[in-house]
């Protein structure tokens, strides 16, 4: 046993005979204690309910109220005081009982001082040891409740876990919980728990529904809400009042200076009373729980704007598809021989792309400037492209220029800027003999030198006004022969293996007709 610190500990001494009371004062307060003494048990009791006390060392046998119908109402009451018994002789007996009723050690009439002394500094490191234990059991419930919540962003969740908390911290038989709507400023009862303990005591008149604007103005006024009985009546409306309740806490989710709601408990255990530790254990909790709500209601917007910014980004990649299969639809409309090209040529890009693995967003921006790669040949003259025979020197001259067309058709939209260089650079040559810019190798982008393997594919596989289709051996050896100098060899190989894989597919699946004779 430690000698700590139970100086200034507060005892209260009642006795019916002045005498013990004043030795007893005298020397405990010698010892260092604050000492109270009242004369009987019910004086006791007033004092108990005014004022904290560690300790208090009672006669048994007294007027009015005896020290064992005192105990019975500490207990009752839940005082939540050690109690220590003073007896004759005569009474050792009674002693007993009343220890088994909750008291905590007796002291026997006549005593020495140096026996008081020593019970007295072990009822209060008892005492003490008491106090720590249930702060760490309130810490550690605390604990385990804020893991639970912190991380959760779902609000019913939080909800759940504080009420059922809060139930089984403060033994209540019904807890409830107000939220308070950001957009109305309403509270609403969100949550209500009957405890499901089997000696729970349900209210037979209806549940408990508390008057809120009178919580909420002392709630203002940072007045704890702790009542019992008739005195609880102040927090409820006329008919919201259940006649057996016997003890109430309500205490305030707050978040900074801001009030998001309540949790309430409700007791209808006549023996049943919730004391100041439950209430401060209850706030411990409602303020863990505010600041979870908190979050989860951040984490809620902050989603909400997210999904509308990517619905906002879906509609406008929609109209960006819209767009691009407007162009291409102009495209084709004017020009007879070239119908389905684009989408062609669209669909051979697609399959040499995934034959290269690449990334879904490069692949997707492949297949949309096949698509679009002939884009320019809207400001190109039609009857001219398609004419039978040879062109023109100056024919050819107007023609070549359709990739640079299309670069500056498309530079104005924002949006169709990665397709750019599928229409600037397909009928780049990997040697460095095609046009535009005569770029080589792998100065021309990617995406130009796919959809050249495509475009020169489909030009060679369809009909056009100056010849008929060539069949698809012929073009896959077209492309191979002029790997390394129109091509890039490595997807010119890997174009030819893909496109015979393609096909195989497509007539095992019954659609043979669809692909290039
Ligand atoms: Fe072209």
């Amino acid at each position: 046993m430690s000698a700590e610190p139970t100086e200034g500990a507060r005892i209260l001494v009642v006795d019916d005979e002045r005498v013990i009371r004043e030795i007893l004062a005298e020397f405990l307060t010698l010892e260092g204690f604050s000492v109270h003494t009242v004369e009987d048990g019910e004086k006791a009791l007033t004092e108990l309910r005014l004022r904290p006390y560690d300790l208090l060392i009672t006669d048994l046998k007294m007027p009015r109220l005896s020290g064992l119908q005192l105990l019975e109402k500490i207990e009752a009451e839940r005082l939540g005081v050690l109690t220590v018994l003073m007896t004759g002789f005569g009474t050792v007996e009674t002693a007993i009982e009343a220890m088994k009723k909750g008291a905590y050690d007796y002291l026997l009439k006549p005593f020495k001082v140096e026996e008081v002394i020593h019970v007295v500094e072990r009822a209060l490191y008892r005492q003490r040891l008491q106090t720590e234990n249930i702060r760490l059991r309130e810490a550690l419930t605390i604990y385990k409740v804020s893991e639970a919540i912190a991380l959760s962003h779902d609000i019913e969740h939080i909800l759940d876990v504080v009420l059922r908390s809060a139930l089984d911290e403060v033994k209540a038989d019904v807890a409830t919980l107000h939220l308070r709507d950001p957009r109305t400023g309403h509270y609403e009862e969100r949550v209500k728990i009957v405890s499901s303990q089997a000696e729970a005591r349900h209210p037979q008149g209806g549940m408990p529904s508390p008057a809120l604007p009178v919580m909420l103005e002392q709630f203002q006024q940072g007045v704890p809400i702790l009542a019992h009985g008739g005195k609880a009546s102040r927090f409820f409306t006329e008919h919201t009042m259940p006649a057996e309740l016997s003890s109430f806490v309500a205490v305030p989710l707050q978040v900074r200076a801001n009030l998001v709601g309540m949790l309430n408990v409700f007791s209808f255990t006549q023996s049943k009373k919730f004391d100041e530790g439950h209430r401060k254990m209850l706030a411990v909790l409602a303020s863990r729980a505010a600041s979870a709500i908190d979050n989860a209601r951040l984490y809620g917007e902050l989603r909400a704007t997210n999904d509308d910014l990517l619905r906002a980004n879906t509609s406008l990649e929609e109209m960006f598809q819209q767009t691009v299969a407007g162009f291409a639809q102009a495209l084709e409309e004017s020009d007879m021989y070239t119908r389905g090209h684009s989408e062609r040529v669209a669909v051979y890009s697609e399959i040499l792309g995934r034959g290269l693995t690449l990334p879904e967003t490069e692949l997707r921006r492949i297949v949309q400037a096949g698509v679009m790669h002939d884009v320019g040949k809207i400001g190109v003259r039609y009857d001219m492209l398609n004419k039978p025979g040879k062109l023109t020197p100056e024919e050819v001259a107007v023609f070549r220029q359709h990739p640079e067309k299309g670069k500056r058709i498309l530079e104005p939209v924002p949006c169709l800027h990665g397709l750019i260089d599928g229409c600037w650079c397909h009928h780049e040559w990997y040697d460095g003999g095609g046009y535009p810019r005569g770029l080589a190798g792998d100065q021309i982008p990617l995406v130009g030198r796919v959809v050249a393997i495509a475009d020169a594919y489909d030009a060679m596989t369809s009909d056009r006004a100056y010849r008929r289709a060539l069949p698809h051996e012929v073009a896959v050896g077209e492309i191979e022969r002029c790997a390394g100098t129109q091509f890039d060899p490595e997807l010119a190989e890997a174009f030819v293996r893909l496109i015979d894989a393609w096909r195989t597919g497509m007539r095992e699946r019954g659609q043979g007709s669809l692909i290039p004779r």
